[in-house]
C-alpha cells in the first residue's frame, strides 16, 4: 500500500491511530497546523507536513501521492457560533484536494445520530461533514461512534470530575438518554481494521462498545469503581446551567462541555453492526474501558489527551518571539544557587498538576477558579504526565511554548487575561554558579490590560519571589541522575 495521511494527528484520536500504523510497518505522512519538534521527535520515521483544512492549496501538498487519508478534523475548540462552519469548509476543501490528488480513499471517524431526530449541533456537524466528503469521486468510509472512554478523552475526564467531585449529583431527565460508548483501543481496531479491509470502502459504519447505558448509569459505574458512594437526585433540565456548571467542575473547556452536553439529548446507539461482519472482534466493556484507562492514568501512560489539540490560529498561539514589539513589561525574581542545572530543570519541569506550585497553592487555584466562572481554561486541566513535560502540553492554564532541557522552560498563558503572557523558568551558568530566574513577560491588549498589570504586580511579586526560593529549597544535588 501506499503511503497514508493521517490529519488530526495532533488531536485525541489521531495521535494515537499514528504509533498503530506505524507498529504495522505503514509509510505515515502527518497533517498538523503547527508542526512542532515534538512531533518528530515523538514519531521520527514519519513524514509532517504543515496544512490548514481551510486552506486548499496547502491541502493539496498534504494530499500528494497519498494512498488512503483519515480524516480526524474537528474544530469544536472554535466555540458553538463559529465551529460548523469552519469543520464544512474544511471538508469541501478535503473532498476536491483528495479527487484532485487521486486519493483512493478518505477513512473518516465521526459520531452516531439519527438524522430523523432532533441532533445537536455538534453531532448534525459530523454527519454533515460526511456527507460533503461523500460527495466527491473518492470513496470514503464513515466510522460512527458515541462517546469515546479512554485515558485524557473529554467524556472520560467529564464523568471522572463530576463523580469525584460531586457527593450529590442532579440528573435531569436527558440523562436517562441512551448511548454505546466505545473504549479508545477499539476505536483505533476499527480506524485501523477498514484500512485492512478492502471491502470496506465506501461504507458506512456504526461502532460501539459492548454495553447500550444512559448516563446516569455511566456515573453509577465510574462512582462504583473509585469507590465513592454518590446521591442522584431528579432535577429539572437547563442545559446552559448543567454546562455551566459542568464547565466549572471539570478540566473540559466550556465550547466542549457544552457540545458534548447538548448531544446527551440524543440516543447515540448502533443502528447497524454490519462492522462485526468485517472485523469480528470482541469490543470492550463500559466497565473494561475505564479499567483501562485508570490503569493508564496510575501509570502515567496517558499518550493523548483532549488538551493537546487546539487551534494555533487562536489569537493564543501568537509566541513570545513573534511580538512584533515587546512584550511591553517584564518582570524579573532571580537567585544565585550552588544546584546544577539539570537538577532545577527538572525539579521546575515537575510544576504544577497535582505536585502544584510548591507554595501559596491557594492563590495559583483561586486564579484558576476565577477563569473558570470568566469561562476560561482553569487550573483543573493539570498536566497529561506527572513525570514527562514536552512542547504544547499544557500545565493547568498555561502551556509550554519552549522547553531547552537544563536551561529554559517557557509557558504561554491560556487563562483569560486583557493581554498576552508567558512565564519563563532560566537556568544560566555565573561564574561557578547558577542563576535561576523567573521572567514574567506581558503584552497588555488595552488601557484595561495595563491597570491589569500594575493590579497584579504585588501578587506575581510575592508569588514568583516565594516560587523561586521554593524550586531552590526542592532541588537537591544529583537529583536528575
Ligand atoms: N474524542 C471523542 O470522544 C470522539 C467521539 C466520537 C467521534 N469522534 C470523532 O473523531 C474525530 C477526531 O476527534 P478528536 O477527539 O481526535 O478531536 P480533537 O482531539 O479535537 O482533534 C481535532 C484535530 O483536528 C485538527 N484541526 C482542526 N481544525 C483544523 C484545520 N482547519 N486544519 C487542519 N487540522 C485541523 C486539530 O489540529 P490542531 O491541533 O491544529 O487544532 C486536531 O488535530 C472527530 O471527527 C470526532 O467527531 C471523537
Amino acid at each position: 500500500m501506499g503511503k497514508i495521511l493521517v490529519t488530526g494527528a495532533s488531536g485525541y484520536i489521531g495521535g494515537r491511530l499514528v504509533p498503530e500504523l506505524r507498529a504495522r510497518g505503514y509509510k505515515v505522512r502527518v497533517m498538523v497546523r503547527a508542526p512542532s519538534p515534538v512531533f518528530q521527535e515523538l514519531w521520527p520515521d514519519v513524514e509532517i507536513v504543515a496544512a490548514d483544512a481551510l486552506k486548499l492549496d496547502q491541502l493539496q501538498i498534504a494530499l500528494k501521492d497519498i494512498d488512503t487519508a483519515y480524516y480526524l478534523i474537528h474544530s469544536l475548540l472554535l466555540g458553538r457560533k463559529e465551529f460548523a462552519v469552519a469543520d464544512i469548509q474544511a471538508a469541501i476543501n478535503f473532498r476536491i484536494a483528495a479527487q484532485e490528488n487521486h486519493i483512493k480513499r478518505i477513512i473518516y471517524l465521526g459520531g452516531l445520530g439519527e438524522t430523523q431526530t432532533r441532533l445537536s449541533s455538534h453531532l448534525q456537524s459530523r454527519i454533515q461533514v460526511a456527507e460533503e466528503l461523500k460527495k466527491g469521486e473518492v470513496p470514503v468510509t464513515t466510522l460512527r461512534a458515541a462517546i469515546i472512554i479512554g485515558s485524557g478523552s473529554a467524556s472520560y475526564e467529564i464523568i471522572q470530575h463530576l463523580v469525584k467531585r460531586l457527593p450529590v449529583i442532579l440528573i435531569p431527565r436527558w440523562a436517562m438518554t441512551k448511548c454505546q460508548p466505545i473504549g479508545i483501543r477499539d476505536v483505533i481496531k476499527y480506524l485501523v481494521g477498514v484500512l485492512e479491509t478492502p471491502a470496506t470502502s465506501g461504507g458506512s459504519y456504526d461502532i460501539g462498545g459492548k454495553d447500550i447505558l444512559s448516563y446516569r448509569e455511566m456515573l453509577k459505574i465510574r462512582a462504583a469503581l473509585l469507590n465513592k458512594k454518590r446521591f442522584f437526585i431528579p432535577f429539572f433540565s437547563f442545559l446552559p446551567l448543567y454546562s455551566y456548571v459542568g464547565g466549572l467542575i471539570t478540566p473540559i473547556p466550556a465550547p466542549i462541555t457544552r457540545a458534548l452536553m447538548e448531544g446527551l439529548k440524543n440516543e447515540v446507539v448502533c443502528q447497524n453492526n454490519a462492522i462485526r461482519h468485517y472485523l469480528p472482534f470482541d469490543p470492550l466493556t463500559y466497565k473494561e474501558a475505564i479499567i483501562r484507562a485508570m490503569n493508564r492514568e496510575e501509570q502515567d501512560r496517558i499518550h493523548t489527551r483532549w488538551s493537546d489539540a487546539y487551534p494555533p490560529a487562536h489569537e493564543l498561539a501568537l509566541k513570545l518571539n513573534e511580538l512584533k514589539v515587546g512584550p511591553q513589561y517584564t518582570n524579573t525574581y532571580s537567585l544565585l544557587t550552588q544546584k546544577d542545572a539539570s537538577s532545577l530543570f527538572k525539579c521546575i519541569c515537575t510544576i504544577g498538576g497535582n505536585e502544584g506550585w510548591f507554595s501559596n497553592n491557594w492563590v495559583w487555584r483561586l486564579r484558576g477558579t476565577i477563569d473558570k466562572i470568566l469561562l476560561g481554561v482553569g487550573a483543573a486541566r493539570g498536566r497529561k504526565s506527572r513525570t514527562t513535560l514536552r512542547i504544547n502540553d499544557v500545565i493547568d492554564y498555561w502551556r509550554v511554548e519552549d522547553l531547552q532541557k537544563d536551561a529554559r522552560l517557557l509557558l504561554r498563558a491560556e487563562m483569560k487575561l486583557p493581554g498576552k503572557g508567558w512565564l519563563e523558568f532560566k537556568i544560566q551558568d555565573e561564574g561557578s554558579q547558577r542563576r535561576l530566574s523567573i521572567n514574567a513577560y506581558y503584552q497588555p491588549h488595552s488601557f484595561l490590560g495595563k491597570v491589569y498589570w500594575y493590579a497584579f504586580l504585588p501578587f506575581h511579586q510575592f508569588l514568583f519571589n516565594s516560587l523561586i526560593k521554593q524550586i531552590e529549597n526542592r532541588t537537591y544535588f544529583g537529583q536528575a541522575g
